[in-house]
């Protein structure tokens, strides 16, 4: 007698990748019963209740719903790049003959004046058009995110409560949606922000919704401390990699990188290193660049780095930091790494200044500090920071699910200013939020969700003739 998890468990070990339909009630029936019409129910063999394949079946409904839908969206947004293309050559033939008009206006008549502002016209209500299916994408992939996000809850439900195995053809499937919103996002961003490495902008406008990648990779409620992301300089053969690391107290003491996303959300590291005995850090607002991790570590109160390439740990003692000061609701939250177009960066308060952030930039190959800058923003009353084009954004809650990026330090001017830009997370509380420049987007570890975020920037006056982008 062939139970159905077993035969459940063989067959999502056996079919890697298998169609979507091949976990319908009714086949999985009449296969169990297979035999010769021997009873045999699932109560058998678990403790308290059946396995849920309405649950499965629905999730795999929802994902091939998604993945539908995504496919439409990515042909719009192939639409929409093709058209952006063709209004930017309209917009540098018109540019070129108001130029020459301009030179030389007795060589036009009136006609030809009005027949410009129309072609002109006629271009700004085809922009406008495009905007507005713009603004169709954007609440599609928020409306699909909700979805992915349930999805992957009830995944995760089934993971914990039963065999990790019994899940496994129906995580694929919806590894293979997240993926492909991934890439409908990219796309997305890159027709409307274009300009990764790019620093002509005067800061942040607005945040994407928060994107799940994972609820947690431990499948355990309790690694509430940790952090996640992409090396933000990364070896040429390491572009894809992600990292992550989790811990159920505010430290590091391991960390496991992942080939690309899709193995991140499989749960497949080809590399786990445990920090070496001495060496385990304390905080989560830990990054890595250049293959290697930058931390903080306790004994002494120090920065400190492992590189990955040699596996060789080196610290630096900052005798100004304080090592009590820290985030608002997370412990031991005393340096504050950060990357961005610039280069790496550490934040942390001194007791001199009364609690008050300072930001250093970091030598990359001495690892000593270069300049120091000294902010008026009082450490404990911020959630987390993070660096973008050497400026300084600070955040703090609004309530349980709103944050807000409400600070900003500019270290080419010395300027400060008080801002407002809210975001949504999903828990209460966070240890680790960076910026990533060569993405252009946020990472968040909230509580065991690994969430991301897209940015969107504000640009100065556009001063050369380049398609539309849409900063609303
Ligand atoms: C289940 O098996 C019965 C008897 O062999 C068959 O008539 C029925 O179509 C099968 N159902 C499915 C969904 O394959
Ligand atoms: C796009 O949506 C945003 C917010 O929903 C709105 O403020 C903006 O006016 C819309 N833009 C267009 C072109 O409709
Ligand atoms: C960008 O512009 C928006 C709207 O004008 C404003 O609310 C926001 O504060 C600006 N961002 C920065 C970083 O100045
Ligand atoms: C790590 O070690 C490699 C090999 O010696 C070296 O090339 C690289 O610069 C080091 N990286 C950092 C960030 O120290």
């Amino acid at each position: 007698m062939i139970g159905t998890l077993y035969f459940l468990a063989l067959l999502s070990s056996t079919v890697a990748w298998g169609p979507v339909d091949l976990w319908s009630e009714e086949s999985v029936r009449n296969e169990t019963g297979g035999g010769g019409g021997d009873r045999c129910t699932c109560d058998a063999f678990l403790p308290s209740s059946t396995f849920p394949i309405g649950d499965l079946v629905a999730v795999e409904q929802t994902v091939v719903e998604i993945s539908h839908k995504l496919e439409r969206e990515m042909g719009k947004l192939e639409d929409y790049e093709a058209k952006m293309t063709e209004y930017a050559e309209k917009i540098v033939k018109l540019t070129i003959e108001i130029e020459k008009m301009e030179k030389d206006p007795d060589a036009y008549n009136e006609d030809d004046f009005q027949n410009t502002k129309v072609e002109i016209k006629q271009v700004e209500a085809l922009i406008a058009e495009l905007q507005l299916s713009i603004n169709g994408s954007t609440t599609v992939f928020e409306s699909v995110r909700v979805e992915v996000t349930a999805v992957v809850a009830t995944l995760n439900r089934l993971e914990k409560t039963y065999d990790k195995n019994l899940v496994l053809v129906t995580r694929r499937e919806y590894v293979k949606v997240q993926l492909q919103l991934e890439e409908c996002e990219r796309r997305h961003q890159e027709l409307f922000n274009p300009n990764i490495g790019s620093c002509a902008h005067t800061g942040i406008s607005k945040l994407s919704q928060p994107i799940v990648s994972q609820l947690n990779a431990h499948l355990s409620t309790s690694y509430t401390f940790g952090g996640w992301g992409k090396d933000s300089k990364p070896l040429p053969d390491r572009e894809s990699m992600y990292w992550y690391s989790g811990a159920t107290t505010a430290g590091i003491s391991s960390i496991r990188f992942y080939t690309n996303y899709k193995n991140l959300i499989l749960r497949n590291a080809f590399q786990t290193t445990s920090l070496k005995s001495g060496w385990t850090g304390t905080g989560n607002n830990f990054i890595i660049r250049g293959n290697t991790l930058y931390y903080q570590i306790n004994r002494p109160f120090s920065v400190a780095k492992l590189n990955f390439t040699t596996m060789l740990y080196e610290s630096r003692v900052i005798p100004k930091a304080s090592s009590s000061i820290s985030y608002a609701n997370s412990p031991n939250q005393n340096f504050d790494f950060a990357a961005d177009e610039s280069g790496l960066w550490v934040t942390y308060a001194t007791v001199e200044s009364g609690g008050r952030m300072v930001i250093a930039k970091i030598n990359e190959a001495s690892f000593g500090l270069e300049e120091e800058w000294q902010t008026s923003v009082y450490k404990p009353g911020v959630n987390n920071a993070f660096m973008i084009c050497g400026v300084l954004y600070a955040t703090r809650s609004i309530d349980v699910h709103i944050e807000e990026i409400f600070y900003m330090y500019d270290t080419k001017t010395k300027q400060e200013t008080h801002i407002s830009i809210r975001f949504e997370r999903f828990r209460e509380k966070y240890s680790n939020l960076d910026y990533n420049p060569t993405d252009q987007k946020l990472y968040m570890y909230n509580d065991g969700y690994y969430l991301s975020y897209h940015l969107w920037f504000n640009h100065t006056a556009t001063t050369t003739v380049q398609p539309p982008h849409v900063v609303t």
